[in-house]
């Protein structure tokens, strides 16, 4: 095993994007930043320069982090955030796992722009299905025209979350389809007749996102760097959050033909997203130009073709780092996720102009989760200090009621939550189920609920209320799709299981950006075992200060 050591200079970038100079934060100048290629037991050391005139923290989503949730990134979770001129380094070792993840920033809507792949190669040198001529990340992501930190800072201020953005990217370049963008469309070259690895990232902040080449299946062979049985498939659907590793098969007619994503949004009672449609070009070798050929998207609501990709896929039993389902549970949550109302921060807030004393929010179980401010969570667990969260995240919903009956918007018991800090405390190796269940409220929604430090099964999901009595005797307990974030059916449940093998804190929650501040988290504290390979070390000694 190797340590592989990058540096990460955080700072002002200009570029020109949809007709506009622009300056954005971004890592070492370049937009994706660096992609990191590690091999399964290395360790990675990333020394982390702030150079930017905002707080920064970087997180490397989907790893798991054993022993070293110092190193895991959310700002006021694990740490607080690297001032401005301030410096950390990230060092951890990647065990049992490869597969392709990705790195970003964890403060504000900052990951709009600070974002980068993390690929772990396999330890045996070896594919569980046969070795692709080449491999290519795509990073599909989301851009904005306006300073993304100015969209946070006046959501915040009124109580509305972020307005949409302005195009979509894929490794980092809009593509044909927006102005002034055509001469920098992504383009992948390849020889006909060959087989091809993409590595497709979701890095978008906002939005679930549909992926097609024209003409062109894929066979979907790991989802969040976690193997897949192979499953063939002419559309891939990604929530922000998620990879889908995809083997292409370079079998048409030699030929130029377009790459293409769009949204997937379920949201109701919600303005329309940002609709439109960034493109790259696969183009077969040595052709003159011809003008590619467009794929057909799925709608924006396409639940059914969204949900028919997320329930199909199983994972590769017995594959490398495969694990079985946990079966006997040591903790059971039933937890509603959704909009709500909470108290407004000032006297600004313009969502309900007839009740300037709420704002929109989030919540879990009724709970609209807080960031603190003075310490991470991770700091105060570790250090006994008091009064930084309590321990009472609720187990179950406040109240019984049909989560999925839209009669219950007028319900206004249901539509305020209170703003809390409230964790939910597991002992060390505790087997958790999660029943999450999408409501209502305020217009249902699919919400990736992305877990850190873990990988979970899916055990089951549907729409409408989970019925425990029913879908308890589906639930998959052989061979479910193993993932670190399930975007949970719009109007519906998801069921997921892990194992709390690993001592910290970890956050759990909506990987949309807006929902993120609005409450849609909370976070376990896995305590400590009796081993010393079971025990959280003391923090590095440049942990960022608040
Ligand atoms: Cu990819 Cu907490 O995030």
């Amino acid at each position: 095993a190797a340590i592989v050591q990058h540096t990460f200079d955080v700072g002002n970038l200009t570029v020109s994007k949809l007709c506009q100079e622009r300056v954005i934060t971004a890592v070492n100048g370049a937009l994706p930043g660096p992609t990191i290629l590690v091999t399964e037991g290395d360790t990675l050391v990333v020394h982390v320069l702030n150079n930017s005139p905002y707080n920064v923290t970087i997180h490397w989503h989907g790893i798991f982090q054993l022993l070293s949730s110092w190193a895991d990134g959310p700002s006021y979770i694990t740490q607080c955030p690297i001032r401005p001129g301030h410096s950390y380094t990230y060092k951890f070792t990647i065990t049992k796992q490869e597969g392709t993840l990705r790195w970003h920033a964890h403060f504000s809507l900052l990951r709009a722009t600070v974002y980068g792949a993390l690929i772990i190669l396999p330890k045996s040198g070896r594919y569980p299905f046969p070795t692709p001529h080449k491999e290519f990340p795509l990073i599909l992501g989301e851009w904005w025209n306006r300073n993304v930190i100015d969209i946070e800072n006046q959501a915040q201020a009124i109580g509305v979350p972020p307005i949409n953005s302005d195009a979509y990217t894929i490794n980092g370049r809009p593509g044909d389809l927006y102005p002034c963008s055509k001469k920098h469309t992504y383009k992948l070259k390849v020889v006909h007749g060959n087989t091809y690895m993409l590595r497709i990232i979701n890095a978008a902040l906002n939005n679930q996102l549909f992926f097609k080449i024209a003409n062109h299946k894929f066979t979907v062979v790991a989802v969040d760097a976690s193997y897949t049985t192979p499953y063939a498939t002419d559309v891939v659907v990604l929530a922000p959050g998620h990879t889908v590793d995809v083997l292409l098969t370079t079998d048409q007619v030699p030929g130029a033909y377009y790459m293409a994503a769009r949204p997937y949004n379920s949201a109701q009672n919600a303005p329309p997203p940002d609709n439109t449609t960034t493109t790259g070009i696969l183009i077969y070798d040595k052709l003159p130009y011809t003008s590619p050929i467009m794929p057909l998207l799925p709608a924006l609501n396409d639940t059914p073709t969204a949900a028919k990709f997320y329930f199909s896929l199983t994972s590769l039993v017995g594959s490398p780092n495969w694990m079985p389902v946990p079966t006997k549970l040591d903790e059971q949550m039933l937890v509603t996720i959704g909009l709500s109302l909470s108290p407004c921060p000032n006297a600004a807030c313009q969502f309900l102009p007839n009740v300037p004393t709420l704002q929109i929010s989030a919540n879990m179980n009724n709970a609209s989760f807080v960031f603190p401010k003075s310490l991470s969570l991770l700091q105060a667990h570790f250090f006994n200090v008091k009064g930084i969260y309590t321990t009472d995240f609720p187990d179950q919903p406040p109240l019984k009621f049909n989560y999925t009956d839209p009669a219950n918007s007028q319900n206004n018991a249901l539509v305020f939550a209170p703003k809390s800090t409230r964790v939910k405390q597991v002992k060390y190796n505790a087997t958790v189920e999660i029943v999450l269940q999408d409501t209502t409220i305020i217009g249902a929604e699919s919400h990736p609920m992305h877990l850190h430090g873990f990988n979970f099964h899916v055990v089951g999901q549907g729409f409408g209320n989970f019925d425990p009595a029913k879908d308890r005797k589906k639930f998959n307990l052989f061979n479910p799709v193993i993932r670190n974030t399930i975007a949970v059916p719009v109007g519906g449940w998801a069921a997921i299981r892990f194992q709390a093998n690993n001592p910290g804190v970890w956050i759990l929650h909506c990987h949309l950006d807006a929902h993120l501040p609005l409450g849609l988290a909370t976070a376990f504290v896995v305590e400590n075992g009796l081993t010393p390979s079971s025990t959280l070390p003391p923090p590095p000694p440049d942990l960022p200060q608040c």
